[in-house]
């Protein structure tokens, strides 16, 4: 079973069954993103600092009773600079552990292979995989040892070009998931997440607030199968 359904996370997560997901693997906008998904006026209400959060702490506080015992989430946030500096992850990350009491078990790099360069700073070439849960032991499913790197170009897809490399995708949901399981996507874009559990063998559910999105990932995910990927082509170009 795979699901892309179409409204706001905040809203569609009461819709899941408490204790039902095994994982979550899922990417918050940008911080720069457009203000339209920023909340309220743009900021947190309880922001200490003039910093745009989104709903990422609230999401997370209502995915938490969703999660099975040794549930996990997978919180992609890309490296940013702003007012505190390139702290934001960390604060984000630092809420979600004590304000919501969740573990945050690990951390993966995802090293670009082609980051876009910057002007006036070095140019980010990475970005963190947090390793989230209820529970402060989680299972690994890799067979031998694996680093906490992982290293694949930035991709795109048609009208989105904020997307998780499926090589990324199948690379965590292998690690922390096994065939049959519950998958969620909270912020699903282009669908990325869907076709890695398609071809993986695990039921998803995605949520999208942008109604082009989910008709662009609907699409993409009905076309995509494991022998040609949709998205090959792109990744072998960069
Ligand atoms: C970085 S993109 C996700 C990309 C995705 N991992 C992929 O590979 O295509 C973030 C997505 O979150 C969506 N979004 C933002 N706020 C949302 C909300 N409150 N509920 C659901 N989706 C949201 C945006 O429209 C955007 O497509």
């Amino acid at each position: 079973m795979i699901d892309l359904r179409l409204g706001n996370n905040i809203e569609l997560i009461d819709d899941i069954d408490d204790g039902s997901v095994d994982c979550v693997f899922t990417s918050p906008p940008y911080f720069n993103a457009a203000k339209k998904y920023q909340r309220g006026k743009g900021h947190h209400y309880s922001t200490d600092f003039e910093e745009p959060l989104y709903n990422i702490v609230d999401i997370m506080e209502k995915i938490k009773p969703k999660l099975k015992e040794k549930g996990v989430i997978i919180l992609n946030l890309g490296f940013s600079y702003g007012e505190t500096g390139i702290m934001r992850p960390f604060d984000i990350i630092n809420r979600i552990r004590t304000r919501l009491g969740y573990f945050i078990v690990d951390n993966i790099i995802w090293v670009k292979k082609n980051p876009i360069p910057l002007q006036k700073r070095l140019t980010n070439a990475y970005e963190y995989l947090f390793v989230i849960s209820n529970s402060p032991f989680i299972k690994y499913h890799n067979e031998g040892h694996k680093l906490n790197i992982v290293n694949e170009a930035v991709a795109s897809y048609k009208g989105h070009n904020a997307i998780m490399p499926l090589k990324v995708a199948k690379n965590i949901l292998e690690t922390f998931s096994q065939e049959g399981d519950l998958i969620l996507d909270v912020y699903s874009g282009s669908g990325t997440t869907a076709c890695a559990c398609k071809e993986l063998n695990r039921n998803c559910i995605g949520f999208e607030i942008n109604e082009d999105y989910v008709k662009l990932s609907r699409e993409r995910l009905k076309n995509h199968n494991e022998k040609k990927p949709f998205i090959k082509k792109s990744i072998d170009k960069l």
